[in-house]
């Protein structure tokens, strides 16, 4: 059985957290003198720490209780916070399935926690028995599970997360950055049947507000209560949580753009699959696709040296770079630029 107190560290469990001026009042008329703001100017007051307003909004777009949202500063924050509230340094440990995003590592590596990596199948998916033997070690807190995995594309299976699920005593956490890309369903919806489960998504990838880091974090209140001890007390600033709020107040623009990327990322691949530079066009569920090349090291500097930057993952996937899904424009430039490549 998953009991939180078991596994969250101890001098967070029993953490008194910072308590800020606007924690005491947070009303929003009346004269301000106990934040030591400056008076004058428009961005002069701290913003909301608990940012009520995109929570809201979010509740609302995902039908679950605000009280079940964590909102950090980019989604590698949430990573961040993640080690931070249940991994002691020098001493537990976390699981990842590789290859994969590489924040679980670096920030793995900065709490002093070791990172596990087992590999993906050659079908990128979850080998069970590789995994199986770890679970039982009373050191292993956390497991990250990236779906759709950056950046192989495809989506985990979801018996094999339901396995973990179940078996794991630890915290499961899945990375969905890219599931609005995808036509699944995210597991958000399953926060209510596993207390173990945190889901975390950004608004850097589909929602087009990476300059803005706004990553949340969905899971029981318990986990949530965690988060917001452990943050620091304004994370997000105003401007990233009116951008958030201006983007899930008009979502048209989003939707639409959205839509774009999907039909663009089919007419690619279309025209990837028929160069003779490509070998594989690996499926995916995000807005990126992983393709397979004859050479990948001179196609990527042959690429920039057009100023066409492409992601170059051969020292992880042989022979395999990643390529974001840009504009029309873009895309199309960058099938010219493959098909004058010699191979
Ligand atoms: C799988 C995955 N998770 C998280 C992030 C980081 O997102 P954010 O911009 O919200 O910090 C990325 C960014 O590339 C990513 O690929």
């Amino acid at each position: 059985m998953f009991k939180l107190k078991d596994i969250a560290r101890e001098n967070i469990l029993s953490l008194h957290p910072y308590s800020s001026a606007r924690d005491e009042f947070s009303g929003n008329t009346g004269i301000f003198l106990d934040a030591n703001e400056n008076p004058f100017g428009e961005l002069n007051r701290y913003p909301d720490p608990y940012q009520k307003e995109v929570k809201q909004k979010l509740a609302e777009l995902k039908k679950i209780n605000a009280e079940n949202i964590f909102v950090g500063n980019g989604s590698d924050e949430v990573i961040d916070l993640t080690y931070r509230i249940f991994c002691n340094p020098n001493k537990d440990k976390a699981l990842t399935f590789t290859p994969t995003y590489g924040m679980y590592d670096v920030s793995a590596a900065i709490n002093a926690v070791e990172l596990i990596k087992v590999p993906l199948t050659t079908e990128f998916q979850i080998d069970l028995n590789l995994a199986k033997d770890f679970l039982s070690d009373s050191a292993l807190k956390l497991i990250f599970i990236c779906s759709p995995n950056n950046p192989t594309g495809n989506l985990i299976n979801k018996a094999a997360i339901e396995y973990l699920l179940k078996q794991f005593k630890g915290i499961v956490i899945i990375d969905e950055a890219y599931i609005d890309f995808s036509n699944s369903e995210s597991w958000i919806t399953m926060i209510a049947q596993y207390p173990n489960l945190i889901v975390s998504q950004t608004f850097s990838k589909a929602w087009g507000l990476a300059a803005a880091r706004v990553g949340i974090a969905y899971a029981n209140k318990d986990i949530i209560q965690l988060f917001n001890k452990v943050k620091p007390p304004y994370n997000v600033s105003e401007l990233n949580q009116q951008a958030a709020i201006n983007a899930l107040t008009n979502d048209t623009v989003f939707k639409q753009n959205l839509q774009t990327i999907k039909d663009e990322k089919e007419k690619l691949k279309v025209g990837l699959n028929q160069l003779n530079q490509v070998i594989k066009v690996y499926p995916s569920d995000a807005n990126f696709l992983l393709i397979e090349v004859m050479n990948a090291n001179r196609i990527y500097d042959e690429l920039v040296n057009q100023k066409i930057i492409t992601r170059n993952r051969n020292n992880i996937i042989h022979n395999c770079i990643r390529i974001t899904i840009g504009t029309p424009e873009e895309n199309m430039q960058l099938l010219n630029a493959l098909k004058n490549i010699a191979i």
